[in-house]
């Protein structure tokens, strides 16, 4: 035999000089969940190891991150107050407002992402203003608009909105612009499921719908041409990153997309797919770290260039020492 490709597997030094991916934590998001209040931290039952802070104590997660070398947060906010018009969303002593004028304050370095999304803030959870029982989706489009000003006035780096609605990022893009922010990127959740995956964010978040489901405005995962036409709208629109989400049962539409499109992309891996590496785990049945860094590099393997993951911190410490 000549060719015998375990010449090449022969030894951890040889193994990494010839490895075809190659990741760094500078790629890496962490989602982080600010609950209106004071002197709030409390583990989210449905995400282990995952914690609701109030704005007075984001300093905490904050510094964690940094000290894992993970320097952007992507933001969720969750309101005292919830109402039709998801008021506290776009007010500028939002919850979310707030944490983000603390960390810019204190933490300077990070790079703060803010999700702009209506759910956590509307009484009946949906991501849009609602018309009887639809959600309408030019309605929504000025009320998303003013979300992501509000954000950056508060001092957000980029916005991502990930609610849906049919021409959302030239609507956002219109209103930073005209508020000045013509230098604010977006990351569109370009291509988002509806996905039962979504579960423990929405009890982490409360922002389930109260009626109905979403897949009116998500998309329906049978589809793949159907996400490079939502990636190509985006990118018409002026979007700057591309998203894909779900993550793990989602890598042939990261790999399509990424054939497509010359933005960055990114991909998010959700709660349910943390939630269930945690849970399996716990249960002795697999590996946590074994099984997370596999699924992580699986996700870059498939195309994406930026990972949003709770488990960014630990990710990042395996990615220190070459998992
Ligand atoms: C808000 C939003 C959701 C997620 C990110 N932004 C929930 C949803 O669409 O129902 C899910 C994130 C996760 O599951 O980790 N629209
Ligand atoms: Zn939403």
């Amino acid at each position: 035999m000549e060719i015998r490709p375990r010449r090449l597997r022969g030894g951890d030094s040889l193994r990494k000089m010839v490895r075809e991916t190659r990741v760094s934590p500078s790629s890496l998001i962490y989602p982080l969940f600010i609950k209106e209040g004071s002197n709030i931290r409390e583990e989210i039952p449905s995400l282990a190891g995952q914690f609701r802070y109030s704005p007075d104590r984001v300093d905490q997660a904050a510094e964690e991150a940094l000290a894992h070398g993970v320097g952007a947060l992507l933001l969720f906010g969750l309101p005292e107050k919830k109402d039709p018009l998801g008021s506290a969303a776009y007010a500028d002593d939002g919850v979310v407002q707030q944490g983000i004028r603390r960390l810019k304050e204190r933490y300077p370095q990070l790079y703060l992402i803010t999700d702009v999304c209506m759910c956590e803030y509307t009484s009946h959870g949906h991501c849009g203003i609602l018309c009887e029982t639809e959600v309408d989706n030019d309605a929504t489009l000025p009320y998303l608009a003013a979300i992501a000003v509000s954000h950056v006035r508060a001092g957000a780096d980029m916005v991502a909105p990930s609610d849906m609605m049919d021409g959302r990022v030239l609507a956002i893009r219109q209103g930073l612009d005209e508020a000045g922010f013509y230098g604010t990127p977006i990351m569109s959740y370009a291509v988002k499921y509806a996905s039962s995956f979504y579960g423990p964010f929405r009890e982490a978040a409360g922002s389930a719908p109260s009626f109905g489901n979403r897949k009116g405005y998500q998309m329906d995962y049978h589809n793949v041409r159907e996400a490079r036409k939502e990636a190509q709208l985006d990118v018409e629109e002026g979007a700057d990153i591309l998203m894909v989400k779900p993550a793990m049962s989602y890598l042939d539409v990261m790999y399509q997309v990424k054939q497509e499109t010359l933005l960055p992309l990114a991909a998010y891996s959700v709660s349910g797919e943390y939630a269930m590496i945690k849970a399996a785990a716990a249960q002795g049945l697999i590996d946590e770290y074994g099984v997370m860094c596999e699924s992580a590099i699986g996700i870059y393997r498939a195309g994406a260039d930026i990972l949003i993951s709770y488990y960014a911190k630990e990710i990042a410490d395996a990615m220190g020492k070459g998992d």
